[in-house]
C-alpha cells in the first residue's frame, strides 16, 4: 500500500478519537526507532511527545523487542484466576519500586481502567461514595474516567453518574490563589477543607489527582501542597488517589511525581510508560490496609486481560532497560538543558510566555501581548497555533499543540544533542507566533 492508500482506509474504516474523523490528517508512521519516528513517505521526524507522553524508553528497544519474542515462545494467554512466574516477578518488581506501603497491585489494560479500579477499591474500602477531583485534569475516556476529567472532553459526555465532586486546581486558569507558592498552597487547602466541610466529609471516599498534571498544563504542585493535602485528606479519613499515568515511571526525574512532596498516596495508578506503550498495561497499586481489606472482602472487578502474561512480560524487560540505562536519571539530568532552551526562547521570541518542566515533562505557553493573555483561549485556537503546528510537523518535529501552549515530552532517553536539536526547530517555528503577536 502507498501513503495515500494506508491514510484512506485509515480514515474510511477507523474512528480517530477526540475529532471528526473527516478532519484528521493523520501523520502515516511506518517504524519508529529511539527518538525518532520515520513516515511511510519517508521522512525522518523527531518525537517530542513520545507519541501519547507514554513511549517512555523510546522507540523499538532491541533489549525489549528481544523479550517480546521471547515471551512469545511461552504462555500467551491465562485466565485472571491463574498465577504465572510472570505476574509473580512483576508485581514483585512493582513493590520493590513503589514506596514501603504499597505492595499490592490489580492489572488492567490502560490508564483509565486503573483510575476506574482505583475508584470501586476506594468506594468498596471506605464504604462511602463521593471522589473529589479538579478541573485541571485528565482521567481517562471511559463513562467515569470522563466524569472524573475536569477538562472540556468531558462535557460532550455528560452528565455522567452522581458522586463526583470537581475543585479548583493549585493553579486556576484565569486567577490566582496567591502570589507565592506557600500562599498559594494554603488559600487552595483552606478552600478545599470548606468543600470538604460541605460536602461531608462522612460521604467522600477519596480524592483523585494527577500528581503532576498533564495534558491541561505541566503543573508541578506548589510547595508543601502534596504533605498539606495528604495531611487534610487523613484528618478527614479520605484517601488519595494518585494518578501517575502519565507523570509517573520517571518522566518527571524521579520514579514517581509523588516522592517530589514526599508523600505515600493510598492508591497509585500507572500505565503508558509501564511498556513503553509496546503493548496495553495498567496497573492500580494499594496500600497493605485496602489490599489486607480485600484479602477478606471480594474485590467486585475483573477483566479478561487482567495480568495478561504477554503484557507483564513486556512490562518486565521495559522497567529493566529504565533502570539498567539510568533513564530516569537522565530525564531529571535533561531538565536543565530543556529548562535552558526555553528560557533562551522566552528571552528572544515576544510571543513565548513561559515555558515549564519538571524532568522531560515539559510545556511552553504562548501570549499574544505583553499582558500575557493566552494566543488562543482555554479550548480554543488560533490561526498562528495552527500554522506552528504545521510547521513542527512540516519540519521533521512531532509534538502536541494545543490551545496557546505546545508539549516537551520526549522519550527518556533523549541525548543533550537530540533536546537541543528539537529546541532548533522550536525556534524557527516560533517566529509564527512572533508574528501574531500584538505589540
Ligand atoms: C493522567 C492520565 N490518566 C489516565 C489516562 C488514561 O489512560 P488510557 O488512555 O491508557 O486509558 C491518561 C491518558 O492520557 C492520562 O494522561
Amino acid at each position: 500500500m502507498n501513503t495515500e492508500e494506508i491514510v484512506e482506509l485509515c480514515k474510511k474504516h477507523t474512528l480517530y478519537t477526540w475529532s471528526a474523523t473527516g478532519s484528521v490528517n493523520p501523520l502515516p508512521i511506518d517504524h519508529a526507532e529511539g527518538v525518532y519516528i520515520y513516515t511511510t513517505d519517508g521522512r525522518k521526524i523527531i518525537d517530542f511527545n513520545s507519541q501519547l507522553m507514554s513511549v517512555n524508553i523510546g522507540h523499538s528497544h532491541p533489549k525489549v523487542i528481544a523479550a517480546m519474542k521471547k515471551a512469545c515462545d511461552g504462555l500467551l494467554y491465562s485466565y485472571p484466576g491463574t498465577a504465572t512466574a510472570v505476574r509473580a516477578r512483576v508485581s514483585k518488581l512493582l513493590a520493590i519500586l513503589l514506596p514501603d506501603d504499597i505492595n499490592t497491585f490489580f492489572f488492567t489494560l490502560g490508564g483509565a481502567e486503573a483510575n476506574e479500579n482505583a475508584v470501586r477499591a476506594a468506594r468498596a474500602y471506605t464504604g462511602k461514595q463521593k471522589i473529589l477531583v479538579r478541573y485541571r485534569s485528565y482521567h481517562g475516556g471511559t463513562n467515569l474516567c470522563m466524569q472524573l476529567t475536569g477538562d472540556p472532553r468531558r462535557w460532550a459526555n455528560e452528565p455522567g453518574g452522581p458522586g463526583v465532586i470537581r475543585v479548583m486546581d493549585p493553579q486556576p486558569y484565569n486567577f490566582s490563589f496567591g502570589d507565592n507558592e506557600e500562599e498559594i498552597t494554603r488559600r487552595n487547602l483552606q478552600y478545599l477543607e470548606e468543600v470538604i466541610m460541605y460536602e461531608g466529609a462522612s460521604s467522600i471516599a477519596a480524592m483523585m489527582i494527577e500528581t503532576v498534571t498533564g495534558t491541561n498544563g505541566i503543573l508541578a504542585p506548589p510547595k508543601g501542597y502534596l504533605k498539606g493535602l495528604k495531611e487534610l485528606l487523613k484528618r478527614n479519613n479520605i484517601l488519595l488517589i494518585c494518578d501517575e499515568v502519565m507523570c509517573g515511571l520517571g518522566r518527571t526525574g524521579k520514579m514517581f511525581a509523588f516522592e517530589y512532596g514526599g508523600i505515600v498516596p493510598d492508591i497509585v495508578t500507572l500505565a503508558k510508560g509501564l511498556t513503553s506503550s509496546y503493548v496495553p498495561l495498567g496497573a492500580m497499586g494499594v496500600s497493605d490496609a485496602i489490599a489486607d481489606h480485600f484479602r477478606e472482602n471480594v474485590f467486585w472487578g475483573g477483566l479478561t486481560y487482567n495480568s495478561h502474561p504477554f503484557a507483564l512480560a513486556t512490562a518486565e524487560a521495559v522497567l529493566g532497560v529504565l533502570l539498567e540505562e539510568k533513564m530516569v536519571e537522565n530525564a531529571a539530568k535533561m531538565e536543565g538543558v530543556m529548562r535552558e532552551e526555553m528560557d533562551r526562547l522566552a528571552k528572544k521570541h515576544p510571543s513565548v510566555k513561559e515555558g515549564r518542566a519538571i524532568g522531560l515533562f515539559g510545556m511552553m505557553d504562548l501570549q499574544k501581548n505583553a499582558k500575557g493573555e493566552p494566543l488562543a483561549p482555554y479550548n480554543g485556537s488560533h490561526p498562528a497555533m495552527n500554522a506552528l503546528s504545521k510547521f513542527f510537523i512540516d519540519n521533521g518535529l512531532f509534538t502536541f499543540v494545543r490551545w496557546a501552549s505546545f508539549m516537551c515530552n520526549p522519550p527518556l532517553c533523549i541525548t543533550e544533542k537530540e533536546l537541543r536539536f528539537g529546541f532548533e526547530i522550536i525556534d524557527r517555528g516560533l517566529e509564527i507566533t512572533d508574528a501574531a503577536f500584538e505589540k
